[in-house]
């Protein structure tokens, strides 16, 4: 695993531990990932932030604040992708890259204006370097969650309950680990899931499956079923 999230965890007693948004930084810190687990065959980019901004109280966000976002939620997985296929392909075995979206991926909330495009950016990057990778051992997983019970919210959980009237509901962290786990594990058709949706983030994803899929065919462009 190269980068760190709440149910996997990658510090300096397994490994090192990364700031992705530190570029000049990463490529070491990867290769140092790639040499000390060289039979690594499960990477998850796990990493992720989310802030409410309101784009009508500019003091509500920075410029900073925006382009951090970015590079957690998008840069990182593509720069940890742009280093790690190049080593998992000249190993010439199965492996699995997992890129974690959302459910907010496919219904976006106003309240996340930087987060939810962010995470719709990692489900269509899954869907090109899952393509670009057909053939060769590896697979891209796309791991989808729903609103889990993490601190991911813990600065402006009571804002989100507000504006969305107390309806949402989130997974209680162990029930998403134990559902995620087994989705990332399944092996039940040779080969790694291309997609592991939970909860009612499975359902929006298969949603907007249904709806694409025959687009994706009329073009010929592989989907996360070819
Ligand atoms: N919770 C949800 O409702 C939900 C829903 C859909 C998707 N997700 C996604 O699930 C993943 C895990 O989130 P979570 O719910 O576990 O939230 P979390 O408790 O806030 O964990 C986020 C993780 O990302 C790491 N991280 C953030 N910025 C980083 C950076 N610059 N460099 C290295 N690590 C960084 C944090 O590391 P530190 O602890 O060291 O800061 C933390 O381990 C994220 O990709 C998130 O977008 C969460």
């Amino acid at each position: 695993m190269v980068a760190s999230g709440s149910s996997f965890y990658m510090d300096d007693t397994n490994g090192p531990q990364i700031d992705v948004e530190d570029l000049k930084a990463f490529p070491k810190k990867v290769a140092e990932v790639t040499r000390r687990f060289s039979d690594i065959d499960q990477i998850i980019l796990m990493a992720g932030s989310g802030s409410v901004f309101d784009f009508k109280d500019i003091s509500s966000s920075s410029d900073t604040h925006i382009a951090s976002e970015i590079a957690t939620n998008v840069t990182f997985p593509m720069i940890a992708s742009r280093l790690i296929v190049p080593f998992l392909i000249s190993r010439d075995q199965p492996a699995q890259i997992v890129l974690v979206s959302s459910g907010l991926a496919f219904v976006p909330f106003p309240i996340y204006p930087v987060y939810c495009p962010a995470k719709a950016a990692v489900h269509y990057f899954a869907c090109t370097l899952r393509g670009q990778l057909a053939d060769t051992p590896i697979t891209v997983t796309e791991l989808i969650p729903p609103y889990v019970d993490t601190d991911f919210d813990k600065n402006f959980r009571a804002q989100l309950m507000e504006r969305t009237g107390g309806k949402l509901k989130a997974m209680p962290l162990d029930e998403f680990t134990e559902e995620a786990y087994k989705g990332l594990q399944d092996r039940s058709d040779g080969k790694p899931k291309k997609e592991v949706g939970v909860g009612t983030a499975a359902t929006r994803a298969g949603i907007w499956w249904d709806a694409f899929r025959p687009v994706f065919e009329q073009y010929g462009v592989s989907t996360m079923n070819s």
